[in-house]
């Protein structure tokens, strides 16, 4: 089975890709993507410090692939991101001065997002704006720029691409504070006429602690404002937060390695009907309120390329995503697909 064709009716089913599957030097990848999923986002390619490493230089070799390839395969990109405070280039993390950050926030965006209208589907045009009580975070966009600078680059961006969706991204925005937040904050870009398309909720959740309500009254509240609402890096941990392991010091990790890195060999079929489990719970969310959700897009393709596995500490094995390493769907992909057939 498919996953897009499964889900064709209701909403896009997207997947992160990387460099090497971008570049389809990744044969069961290769395979995997045209298969399932009809959206793509770059994981990383799009980022300013990829795409914009010096003043006056701009690197577009990957995306135009990325186009390409989707192109190639009847998939959408979603584009991501032009403004975030993280994997910003050297040049503009040295900044001092207000003049130069606005100076480079205007051509970043003209550029590129100009160079893409047409070519990319939508623009996550501002990422991570919000801190967890709904307040500002203090980015050097917000310093220097003052707090409408989401505004400000929405109006940007809706002039240099006029026909891309343009969209607020964000992590746990289904919470209940930032959530309040980001209402404001998508009320103020409506305010102000500028155009806003809809909002990401990012959707990394642990697989023991799925906000399923918050989840809900999200989608709500957020299709409320008239936008379109997303899952826009879908992916279950199944693995324990460090901060969590009582006493573990990571400097001394050899000593709490089966603590922090459990299922190096596999995971158990408890965890794994547990993930299984997990999924179905997001997925009947989403198929019920289907009518207000417009597109699912998993953080990765397979457990294999997990960010996860990097994250919070390098290298564990985690088994967040519905393929394993080997490509193969595991029992919760199955799961996913039967409970829309059973609908
Ligand atoms: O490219 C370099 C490589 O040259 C180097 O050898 C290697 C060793 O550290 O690092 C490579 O860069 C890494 C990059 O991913 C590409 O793999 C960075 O260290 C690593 O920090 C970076 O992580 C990415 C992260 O964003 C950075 O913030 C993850 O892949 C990516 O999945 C993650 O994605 C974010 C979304 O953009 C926004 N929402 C949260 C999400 C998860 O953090």
């Amino acid at each position: 089975p498919s996953l897009k064709e499964t889900f064709k009716d209701d909403f896009f089913i997207g997947t992160a890709l990387n460099n090497a599957q971008i570049e389809e030097r990744i044969p069961g990848a290769a395979v995997l993507v045209p298969q399932q999923f009809n959206a793509v986002t770059p994981e990383n390619i799009m980022k300013a410090e990829v795409m914009h490493p010096e003043w006056n230089r701009y690197n577009f070799d990957l995306s135009d692939k990325l186009v390409a390839y989707a192109k190639k395969h009847n998939i959408v990109v979603n584009a991501h991101t032009l403004i975030w405070h993280s994997q910003l280039p050297q040049f503009v993390r040295r900044m001092k001065d207000a003049d130069s950050v606005r100076l480079f926030f205007k051509e970043h965006i003209n550029t590129i997002a100009g160079r893409y209208d047409g070519q990319v589907y939508s623009w996550d045009v501002v990422n991570e704006a919000l801190n967890e009580d709904g307040t500002m975070r203090k980015s050097i966009f917000f310093e220097k720029l003052g707090d409408d600078f989401v505004v400000e680059a929405f109006r940007l961006a809706q002039k240099a691409a006029p026909t891309t969706k343009l969209y607020y991204n964000d992590y746990n925005i289904e919470q209940p504070k930032k959530r309040a937040g980001a209402i404001a904050l998508i009320k103020k870009i409506q305010a102000a006429g500028v155009r806003i398309d809809g909002v990401g909720i990012q959707g990394h959740w642990h697989v023991k602690n799925i906000p399923l309500k918050d989840i809900e009254q999200s989608i709500l509240d957020f299709s409320a404002l008239g936008i379109d609402v997303m899952f826009t890096e879908l992916d279950l941990s199944v693995l324990p937060n460090p901060r969590d392991i009582v006493g573990a010091d990571l400097n001394q990790r050899a000593e709490y390695e089966t603590k922090l890195n459990p299922y190096t060999k596999g995971l158990p079929d408890s965890v794994q009907l547990l993930l299984a489990k997990g999924y179905e719970d997001v997925f009947r969310l989403f198929l019920k309120h289907k009518n207000k959700i417009s597109r699912v897009t998993f953080w990765g393709v397979d457990d294999g390329q997990s960010w996860l596995n990097g994250f919070p500490i390098r290298g564990r094995t985690n088994y967040p995503l519905l393929f394993d390493k080997e490509f193969k769907p595991k029992p919760a992909f199955y799961k996913v697909i039967e409970l829309k057939n059973k609908n």
